[in-house]
This record gives structure tokens, C-alpha cells and sequence, in this order.
């Protein structure tokens, strides 16, 4: 006796119902490939920068002029709000920039969801070594001139260099570890 509730055909084996069938499975074995190959392709990828800390910081000793920092130990943000300055370690060098950003003097943010710089105001974004990204600044954070001394960066708080008016010694603005 034939069970209406079955699929039609399913009880003598139809052609079309075989044809479903091998559908079926050419899919789920498709569908497996392409799950282990996204998996592989995010255990391939490469590991990202370790996110950079942040820390609010004061100078250890200073001059009229200059401010020591201790160079962080691992790459890190650190900021010391007296004197509205960043010191950035990032991939082997050590920069001091402006707190203020180059638009119109907002005092910048570090996004640490995002690993960027950013401006509050209008929301202008700069890369860890202050390299400018998107929004209404045009230039890069400005920097200060640097020197190494023992375990300190040492800036020349005189001595503010911007992208757009000195370019070869804002490029130049940096200590290498
Ligand atoms: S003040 Fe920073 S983008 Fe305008």
C-alpha cells in the first residue's frame, strides 16, 4: 500500500529522485570545500602588529626647551597632557608628535580599537607614526625633533616640524631602536 505522506516515487526508486539526490550531495561536498578553504585561508593569514598599549606619562627630567622620555619598552602610545605630547614607539622607532591635531588643535585620541589616532572633533584619522589617513586635516601629525640619549627619546619642544612646511626634517623626526 502506497503512504501518501511520502514523496511521490520514493518507494520505487525514480529517476529524478536519484538526480535530486546526487544534487544533493555534489552541493554538500562543494560546500565542504569551500569551508575548509576559508578556514585555511584565515590560518594562513598573516598575524597582525600587536596592539599598541597607552599610558598617560609625565617627562623624567627636562630643560627649558627639551623634555625626556623613557622610550617605552614595547611599542606603546603614551602621553603626557602637561605638555600636550604623544611619545609613539612603533616598529623600531620612537616619534613625538603634537597632541594637537593638524586641522584645528583638537587634542587627538588613540583609538586602540582600531590602532589609529583620531581626531574627536572632525574626525580626522592618523596611522601609529601619525601618518595622516582620512578626514578635514591636511598633513600629517606634526612632529618634534628628537634625539636618543641612553634609555630616553629627548624632544625639542622649540623645534615642531610639519609634514607640509619642512618635509625633510618631519621626515627625519624620529629615533631608530
Ligand atoms: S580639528 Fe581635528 S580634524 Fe578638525
Amino acid at each position: 500500500m502506497h503512504d501518501d505522506h511520502a514523496p511521490r516515487g520514493a518507494a520505487d526508486g525514480c529517476d529524478s529522485c536519484a538526480v535530486a539526490a546526487e544534487s544533493r550531495r555534489r552541493f554538500l561536498r562543494d560546500a565542504a570545500v569551500m569551508v575548509a578553504g576559508t578556514l585555511a585561508a584565515l590560518t594562513a593569514a598573516p598575524v597582525s602588529a600587536a596592539a599598541l598599549d597607552t599610558r598617560f606619562v609625565r617627562a623624567v627630567a627636562s630643560t627649558d626647551e627639551t623634555k625626556s622620555y623613557a622610550i617605552p619598552a614595547t611599542d606603546a602610545v603614551n602621553i603626557d597632557r602637561d605638555e600636550s605630547v604623544i611619545v609613539a614607539r612603533y616598529q623600531g622607532k620612537v616619534y613625538v608628535f603634537s597632541l594637537a591635531c593638524p586641522h584645528q588643535n583638537t587634542a587627538l585620541q588613540w583609538d586602540s580599537d582600531v590602532q589609529e589616532f583620531r581626531c574627536p572633533k572632525h574626525h580626522s584619522t592618523y596611522t601609529p607614526d601619525g601618518i595622516f589617513i582620512d578626514g578635514r586635516a591636511t598633513r600629517s601629525m606634526d612632529r618634534f625633533a628628537v634625539k636618543h640619549t641612553g634609555a630616553n627619546v629627548v624632544a625639542d619642544l622649540d623645534q615642531l616640524y610639519r609634514e607640509d612646511e619642512d618635509p625633510d626634517l618631519w621626515k627625519a623626526a624620529f629615533i631608530t631602536l
